[in-house]
């Protein structure tokens, strides 16, 4: 995980009317604590879009890697479509989607890059294969054979044999800055709840609305 820091979720976020909540972080993490009970596998894989330099929408799926009150990281290669796109246009939308809460979270806002040092220490946590996958992969560039990959990955691991493995200078994070969050979750006959959290910028207060599912 990055430096981020833990956000309390008391217990009335998940027990009570989540429609009450005035937090979005806050519910938000109540939510993800919640998913990562009940989801067999990957509570934080989230669909990622971005905007492509024609102005049409791109996604795909990420892992968040960290979330507090400041918004929501995830790690990538920056020389990859998505990276390229974020640093054109630096706007984003993602979807979480809970299956078995019937639970989805949706959040737009700007997008920045993660400090250095933010980056560093969350690439210090990751298996040393993964790191050598991130010197190997030119994600999303094309790729004339698997070899000419495991080749690459083999080059990389003989250079980075001995010692701490080095992040790669084009492998770092982004956080989308939330200014608008919505929560929603199924009700019986599709009569489904849904509110909305809107702000101004990332300091102005939210404003939360219920809008007809
Ligand atoms: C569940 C899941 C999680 C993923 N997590 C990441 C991730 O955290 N970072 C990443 O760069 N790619 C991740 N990927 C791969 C991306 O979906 C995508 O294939 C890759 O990043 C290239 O996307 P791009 O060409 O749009 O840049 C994940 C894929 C899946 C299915």
């Amino acid at each position: 995980m990055s430096d981020t820091v833990p956000i309390e979720h008391p217990s009335w976020l998940t027990t009570g009317d989540f429609t009450a909540a005035d937090d979005p972080l806050r519910l938000f993490s109540a939510w993800l604590k919640d998913a990562s009970a009940s989801e067999p596998r990957d509570p934080t894989a989230m669909t990622l879009a971005t905007v492509d330099p024609e102005g049409a929408p791109n996604a795909r799926m990420v892992l968040l890697k960290g979330v507090d009150e400041r918004g929501f990281v995830f790690y990538t290669n920056m020389d990859s479509k998505k990276g390229r796109e974020l640093d054109a246009h630096p706007v984003a939308a993602l979807v979480f989607h809970w299956k078995s809460l019937n639970r989805q979270v949706r959040v737009r806002g700007p997008v920045e890059r993660v400090s250095d040092a933010e980056a560093d220490a969350y690439f210090a946590t990751r298996p040393k294969q993964a790191q050598i996958g991130a010197w190997a992969s030119k994600q999303s560039q094309p790729l004339e054979s698997r070899l000419a990959f495991e080749k690459a990955v083999a080059l990389y691991a003989a250079k980075f044999a001995v010692g701490a493995v080095p992040r790669p200078p084009n492998w770092s994070g982004y956080r989308v800055l939330p200014l608008a969050m919505e929560f929603w979750h199924d009700r019986p006959f599709r009569l489904h709840d849904r509110i909305e959290f809107r702000r101004a910028a990332v300091d102005a207060p939210w404003v939360k609305t219920r809008l007809y599912p």
